[in-house]
């Protein structure tokens, strides 16, 4: 298959790693031409931990080509991964452009944090052909996507894509209806923001925040949601048995969560405990990404989803 990827940034990089992976053949289009190094670069590191994961890069660098024009790189391509700037009038721009270019059927897979698909269809005559895909960063190795169409999406749009992303490996999850911030990050917005309230108050350092949810919930998240985790948590009596439980806690806790702005007096915080602590980026990145494989793989041998195919 072929897809484009348009914006070759931080998430491009790694939906060209990805795609590339599983044999697919990719043009990527980036206005900033030096991209196209970046890229094989980092198709290049991603390699071995995909491998790892089962893909076969099946004639990859061969299946891969740069463009500079962002029309040539759309012209035959089924699905057309955007990931311009966060900003809707350039993603505009670019879809004015490419849309007179696109095979009648292909579709248009934004991977927008922010931006709802409304204002993103403003900038199409037909749309009906772009749909919400919202990578989890990297999206060469976080399995979720977040999928989002609306009464301008015909369902076997919605069925295209969603399996498209199946056979990549990925785990697709599909909002009912537009919401800032899509699912996954709403949560962690929530969790970020209780973690900067407890630390404000004096609760506990940031570092030792980090270090209760890594070694804690975190663990557990990476097994189960929230509500399947607290089915196992008051003996055989389930869901409803926690909340008669826990239920009444939970809800005292929920009235005393904090309300955090990210003011001066907040950045001096985070500033003062964390940037100190944690200089070395790129080896916390590779950490990161190397035990992020290992539970993938613990997770594709354990579980009926995310092999690649
Ligand atoms: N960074 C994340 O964690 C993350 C996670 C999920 C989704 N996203 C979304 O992915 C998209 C890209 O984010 P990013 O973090 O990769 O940004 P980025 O700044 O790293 O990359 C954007 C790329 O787009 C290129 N670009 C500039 N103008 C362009 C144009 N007119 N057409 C095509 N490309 C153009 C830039 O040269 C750059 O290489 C955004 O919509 C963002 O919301 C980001």
């Amino acid at each position: 298959m072929r897809i484009a990827v348009l914006g070759s940034g931080t998430i491009g990089q790694s939906w060209c790693a990805l795609f590339l992976a599983a044999g697919h053949s990719v043009v990527a289009y980036d206005p900033d031409s030096a991209m196209e190094e970046r890229i094989i670069n980092f198709v290049k590191a991603a390699r071995p931990a995909l491998e790892n994961l089962g893909y076969g890069f099946a004639g990859s660098v061969e299946q891969f080509r740069f463009s500079k024009s962002a029309t040539d790189a759309v012209e035959g391509a089924q699905f057309i991964q955007e990931n311009a700037p966060e900003k809707t009038h350039l993603k505009h721009a670019l879809f004015s452009e490419i849309e007179a270019h696109l095979d009648p059927e292909a579709i248009i897979l934004s991977s927008t944090s922010g931006i709802t698909l409304e204002a993103l269809q403003q900038g199409l005559s037909d749309p009906g052909r772009i749909v919400i895909a919202h990578p989890f960063n990297p999206p060469h190795l976080i399995p979720l996507i977040e999928l989002l169409g609306n009464d301008e999406t015909e369902q076997f749009v919605m069925e295209r894509v969603r399996t498209f992303y199946e056979l990549l490996g990925k785990v697709p999850v599909e909002l009912k209806k537009s919401i800032p911030g899509h699912i996954a990050n709403r949560i962690q917005a929530v969790v970020w923001q209780e973690a900067l309230h407890l630390a404000q108050e004096g609760v506990a350092s940031l570092s030792d925040i980090d270090k209760a949810i890594a070694n804690g919930p975190g663990l557990r998240w990476s097994i189960y949601g929230p509500n399947q985790l607290f089915t196992l948590a008051a003996g055989d009596r389930g869901l409803e048995g926690f909340i008669e439980h826990l239920g009444p806690s939970f809800q005292d806790w929920w009235s005393s969560a904090g309300r955090v702005e990210l003011n001066s007096t907040t950045m001096d915080m985070v500033r003062q405990q964390v940037s100190k602590e944690n200089q070395d980026l790129d080896a916390m990145k590779k950490h990161r990404d190397e035990l992020l494989v290992k539970i993938l793989e613990a997770k594709m041998a354990t579980e009926d989803r995310g092999k690649p195919s």
